[in-house]
């Protein structure tokens, strides 16, 4: 009872001091198969079904594999799908016999209780192939010091495996081509592993796969051109791969989140990824891709992140309308790219644009007009570069992104004295920015502003404004108390 109370409160607190949280993975839901993996109803089993006993041979094969991963106490219970535990499941066949169909290992979360394993000494014992009804299998954090390959065996799975998990288990050596086997699988994840060698091509047989993660492994060699038609989650980020990204990924059509990140990929972005018209999340950054800048990107209408970062392009320049199609833009990092030329004004006209880097480019010229309509920007970098003359926006964007609005180290980058630039500084914010050099220029009405109607308006406006914007932050808390108490 006590923790239900306190969770709304807690929301509000979160909501209050961190309002621009942004969201950055796609989570992804898989029809049916993701209750297996997290705590929740059980379903197929009914407790007084007459006659209802579970299938001897499984029986035992469940003994073996809890033994294996030191959970001992499962061979006192007389039947394990009726004594059932987290972390199985069974459903009965028409003669009421029961059989196992998820298999969970892990503590996944605080109140996800799947037995444990012990790390020193457990190992995926053999007897899982004589559960030929298996759909899914889960092992998280289980082998992690008894370090081991995965075993070849459970491509044997294939008649009925869908959802095959080995998540930070420590595996070694290679990804066993008979994982090729598991031809109904549907989720695969082998996140955080130290697997080497290839991607087997073997995995292409796969082709009802909905959701490949192999990220965060020592995978090496290119990526293979598989396609799989279903597929709506690739991660292979975080791994030694090399080559270019093969064409056959545009054949991936319902393809929603795309991450190569932090590989050592080269060759240019291609263009057949335009086939990918439901692409929501693309993270290629930290690879060695070259130019020109992957024009093919304006056709990706559901695109909501693209991040490049890191990709020495290679004087490329950023063609203005790259972004004219990309409306859903919310999250665009394109930092460190040794980009060249102008900002390009469309990107002011991205409506749900939340995020924004482009620091650490050779980017020139002045910061479009079009940036004060970005009504939703929470987070702006353009330091690092050579942009020139008065920053296009005022107090409420200042106050809007405080801090996380950089803007130092850039050649000529000033705020003008009649704009309201200044009133958003406090002590806490330096923009390594001053005022525009006025003297040239300076009109009757700019020394008139200056002299006398500024000093006023300044003090005028701060004062006026600090509550405004410590009023948010005040409701929230107050609603937090009112709610604690
Ligand atoms: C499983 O895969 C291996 C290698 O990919 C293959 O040699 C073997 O025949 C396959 N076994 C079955 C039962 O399909
Ligand atoms: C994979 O790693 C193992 C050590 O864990 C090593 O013996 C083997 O040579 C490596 N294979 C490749 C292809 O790098
Ligand atoms: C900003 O985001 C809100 C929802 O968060 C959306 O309704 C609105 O259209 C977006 N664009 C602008 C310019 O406010
Ligand atoms: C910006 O840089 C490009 C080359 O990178 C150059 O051709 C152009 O003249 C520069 N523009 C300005 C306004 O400095
Ligand atoms: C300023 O930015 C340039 C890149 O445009 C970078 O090379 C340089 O190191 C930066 N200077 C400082 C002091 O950070």
């Amino acid at each position: 009872m006590a923790p239900n109370i306190l969770v709304l409160p807690l929301l509000l607190a979160f909501m209050c001091f961190f309002p621009f949280a942004r969201p950055f993975t796609v989570i992804m839901s898989d029809s049916g198969v993701p209750s297996a993996l997290v705590d929740g109803p059980q379903t197929g089993f009914s407790m007084n079904k007459d006659g209802a006993r579970t299938d001897v041979h499984e029986q035992e094969a469940v003994y073996d594999i809890m033994r294996a991963t030191g959970n001992d106490w499962a061979t006192d219970i007389p039947d394990v799908c009726r004594g059932r535990w987290h972390g199985i499941e069974c459903l009965p066949d028409k003669n009421n016999i029961y059989h196992v169909v998820s298999l969970s290992f892990g503590a996944l979360s605080d109140d996800t209780a799947f037995p444990t394993c012990d790390p020193t000494k457990s190992y995926v014992s053999p007897s899982i192939t004589k559960l030929p009804h298996l759909k899914t299998l889960f092992f998280y954090r289980c082998f992690k010091y008894n370090p081991q390959p995965i075993p070849t065996f459970l491509g044997r799975l294939g008649p009925s495996l869908q959802t095959l998990v080995l998540r930070e288990n420590g595996h070694v050596g290679p990804i066993p081509t008979e994982l090729g086997n598991l031809t109904l699988l549907r989720v695969l994840d082998l996140h955080k592993n130290n697997l080497n060698g290839s991607i087997p091509f073997s995995l292409g047989k796969i082709t009802g796969l909905k959701s490949l993660d192999l990220s965060s492994n020592k995978l090496t060699n290119s990526i293979p051109g598989l396609s799989f038609p279903i597929l709506n989650i690739l991660d292979l980020s975080q791994n030694l791969l090399v080559g270019s990204i093969p064409t056959s990924l545009g054949t991936c059509q319902p393809l929603i989140k795309i991450d190569f990140s932090h590989n050592r990929l080269t060759g240019s972005i291609p263009d057949s990824i335009n086939n990918l018209k439901d692409l929501m999340f693309i993270d290629l950054s930290y690879n060695h891709f070259s130019g020109p800048f992957p024009k093919s990107l304006r056709s990706l209408t559901c695109l909501q992140t693209l991040i490049l970062k890191g990709n020495p392009m290679g004087s490329t320049t950023i063609p203005n309308d790259v972004f004219d199609g990309m409306k859903g833009l919310m999250i665009l990092i394109l930092s460190s790219m040794n980009l060249h030329g102008q900002v390009p004004e469309s990107l002011g006209k991205l409506p749900n644009l939340r995020v924004l880097h482009l620091d650490g480019n050779h980017l020139n010229g002045t910061i479009p007009l079009t940036f004060k309509d970005l009504k939703n920007l929470s987070e702006l970098r353009l330091n690092d570069n050579r942009l020139t003359g008065s920053v296009p926006f005022g107090r409420e964007m200042v106050w809007r992104m405080r801090r996380k609005l950089m803007l130092n180290n850039n050649s000529g980058l000033c705020y003008d004295s009649n704009s309201d630039f200044e009133d958003g500084l406090d002590a806490s914010t330096d923009f390594g920015i001053g005022l525009c050099d006025t003297t040239r220029s300076g009109s009757a009405r700019t020394v008139l502003h200056l002299s006398n109607s500024m000093p006023m308006t300044t003090n005028v406006s701060y004062a006026a404004a600090v509550p405004v914007r410590l009023f948010p932050s005040a409701l929230c808390m107050l609603l937090v108390l009112i709610l604690l108490l």
